[in-house]
């Protein structure tokens, strides 16, 4: 009888916790071979609560209170286009607002549903209507930390209608569900509303790693990783190419970069002659050249070890700290070496300044900005991965 209810009881137990985790694994539109970045906290806290504050990590969110950086507050929450067109930015409960009015009467509005960019010299913003995402005419500077017309947007008037395509969310975002439809040779694509999974996840650089979850939690004490590929055991190129995909550019992809997995050849994705192009700074826009300019290097060529993390640590956010890569540099060149810098400086001025000397800022041709009411241009700078000696 006792016997009986403790077998029915744990029977019971047993169905209430697989049910529980039924429910409590959310549905990931990827599909099930991921595992969301969440589950990864469990067993690898610190590189999860790390990779909160980085760059990746805020590449793209929901549009809300806090992830849109610029001010919905008069005077600053607005932009005056000719011929006293303003674009305003409201709220209403928990929505967000472009609203255009032309003498004082609303001509158009757009609602606020995804920010794109962290922040670190501008931040822009879509906006879902019947199946398309929009990019809003008003986007957030930095520099001017403000308002202002979105990069390449008609300076007259604020336009609505920049679709933007899926290659957008291929860098910015982890995955976006839509349908490819060819009228003619003429190809749109149409979007399910909030099917995103927004920011560079932890599976977006290590591929699906649900059979890696599931393995490790039946066997915890296993200490060496199944199911997950070792980035370790790459190639130089395999390695380099895993951030190249959203590293070199823009560029026409010849298939959904969200197929891409670590340990893919990038040259089956974008033609090989796009990455051919010679590494001129001036080429450059808010969309970076890294992976040209730094595989042009001497640092790069003349080693056989260099790859991205040989300075930049993916888990962390490491903006700002110069002297930190200034480390890195000193790796290879060391003082007292042949390899060393022969600039005449004092070794104290080098020590800190590597970074400065050899990979500096540069003015990019492309972004300019006019913010608010101004007529003066703001050049955009980029830290060149060019590594030479600048006179
Ligand atoms: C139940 C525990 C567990 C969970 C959950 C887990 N891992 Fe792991 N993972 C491990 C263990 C154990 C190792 C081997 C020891 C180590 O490298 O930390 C490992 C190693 C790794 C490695 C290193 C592979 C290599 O090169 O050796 C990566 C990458 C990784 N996990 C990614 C992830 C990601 C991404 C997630 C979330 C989707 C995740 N893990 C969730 C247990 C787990
Ligand atoms: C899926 C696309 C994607 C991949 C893959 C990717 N990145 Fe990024 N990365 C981005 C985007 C987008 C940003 C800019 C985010 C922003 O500023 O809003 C960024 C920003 C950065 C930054 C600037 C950080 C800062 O503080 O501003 C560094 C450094 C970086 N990535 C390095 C890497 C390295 C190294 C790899 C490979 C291990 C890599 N990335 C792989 C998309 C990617
Ligand atoms: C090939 C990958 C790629 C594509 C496609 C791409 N971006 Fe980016 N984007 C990046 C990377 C990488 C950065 C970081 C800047 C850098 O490289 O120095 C960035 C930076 C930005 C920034 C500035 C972020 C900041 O923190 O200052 C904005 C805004 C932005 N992108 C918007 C867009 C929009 C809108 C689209 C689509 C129309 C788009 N991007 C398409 C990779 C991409
Ligand atoms: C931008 C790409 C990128 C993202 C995002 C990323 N990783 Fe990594 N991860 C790498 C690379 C590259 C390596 C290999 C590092 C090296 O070469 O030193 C690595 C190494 C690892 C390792 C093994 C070595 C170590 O540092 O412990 C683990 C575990 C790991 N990642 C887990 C995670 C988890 C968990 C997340 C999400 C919270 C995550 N990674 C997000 C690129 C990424
Ligand atoms: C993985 C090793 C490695 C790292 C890390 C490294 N370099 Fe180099 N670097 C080299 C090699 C190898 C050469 C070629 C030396 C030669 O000409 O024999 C080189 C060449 C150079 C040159 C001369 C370039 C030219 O065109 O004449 C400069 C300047 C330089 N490095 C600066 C730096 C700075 C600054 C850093 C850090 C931001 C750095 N390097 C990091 C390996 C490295
Ligand atoms: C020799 C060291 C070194 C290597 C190798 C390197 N970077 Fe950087 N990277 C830097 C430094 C230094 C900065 C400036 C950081 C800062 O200003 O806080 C930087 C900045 C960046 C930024 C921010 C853009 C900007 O304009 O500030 C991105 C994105 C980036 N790196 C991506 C990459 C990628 C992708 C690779 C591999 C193709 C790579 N880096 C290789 C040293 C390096
Ligand atoms: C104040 C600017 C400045 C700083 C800081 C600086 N360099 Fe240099 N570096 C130069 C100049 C200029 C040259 C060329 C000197 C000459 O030969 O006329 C040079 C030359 C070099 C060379 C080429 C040497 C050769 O074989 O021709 C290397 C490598 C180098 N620097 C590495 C470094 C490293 C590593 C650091 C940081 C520890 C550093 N530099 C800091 C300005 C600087």
């Amino acid at each position: 009888m006792y016997k009986r209810s403790f077998y029915l009881a744990t029977c019971i137990t047993a169905c209430v916790l697989i049910l529980s985790q039924c429910i409590g694994r959310k549905e990931d539109p990827r599909g099930d071979a991921f595992a969301g970045d969440a589950t990864c906290s469990s067993c690898h806290p610190s590189a999860y609560a790390a990779h909160q504050h980085t760059a990746h990590a805020f590449a793209s969110a929901p549009a809300g209170g806090h992830s849109v950086l610029g001010s919905f507050i008069a005077p600053n929450n607005s932009f005056l286009f000719p011929g006293n067109v303003v674009v305003r930015m409201e709220q209403n409960k928990n929505r967000y607002y472009q609203s255009a009015y032309a003498n004082g009467q609303l001509q158009e509005q757009a609602t606020f549903d995804i920010t794109i960019g962290q922040g670190r010299k501008a931040q822009t913003y879509l906006s879902w209507h019947d199946g398309k995402y929009f990019q809003l005419p008003l986007s957030w500077f930095r520099p001017v930390n403000n308002w202002a017309n979105s990069p390449g947007f008609p300076a007259t008037y604020p336009y609505y209608k920049r679709e933007i395509a899926s290659s957008c969310f291929g860098c910015h975002s982890s995955y976006v569900q839509y349908e490819t439809r060819f009228e003619g040779v003429r190809k749109t694509e149409s979007f399910r509303e909030n099917k995103v999974v927004f920011g560079i996840t932890c599976e977006r650089c290590h591929g699906p790693a649900q059979e890696h979850v599931a393995f490790h939690l039946q066997h915890p004490d296993e200490k060496s990783a199944h199911n997950i590929t070792r980035i370790g055991q790459f190639t130089r190129q395999q390695q380099v190419d895993m951030c190249a995909v959203c590293h070199a550019g823009l560029k026409t992809p010849q298939r959904d970069l969200f197929e891409f997995r670590p340990g893919d050849r990038l040259s089956d994705y974008i033609m090989a002659d796009y990455f051919a192009t010679p590494a001129e700074q001036s080429a450059n826009d808010v969309h970076g050249r890294q992976y040209q300019l730094l595989t042009a290097s001497k640092c790069f060529r003349m080693s056989n070890t260099m790859t991205c993390t040989t300075c930049h640590d993916p888990h962390q956010d490491q903006r700002t700290d110069l002297t930190a890569y200034t480390k890195k540099c000193m790796s290879c060149h060391q003082p007292g070496t042949a390899n060393f810098c022969t600039s005449k400086e004092d070794i104290k001025v080098l020590q800190q300044q590597c970074v400065n000397c050899h990979m500096p800022e540069q003015p990019s041709s492309v972004i300019t900005l006019l913010a608010g009411g101004q007529q003066q241009p703001i050049a955009d700078s980029l830290r060149s991965h060019l590594i030479k000696i600048y006179r």
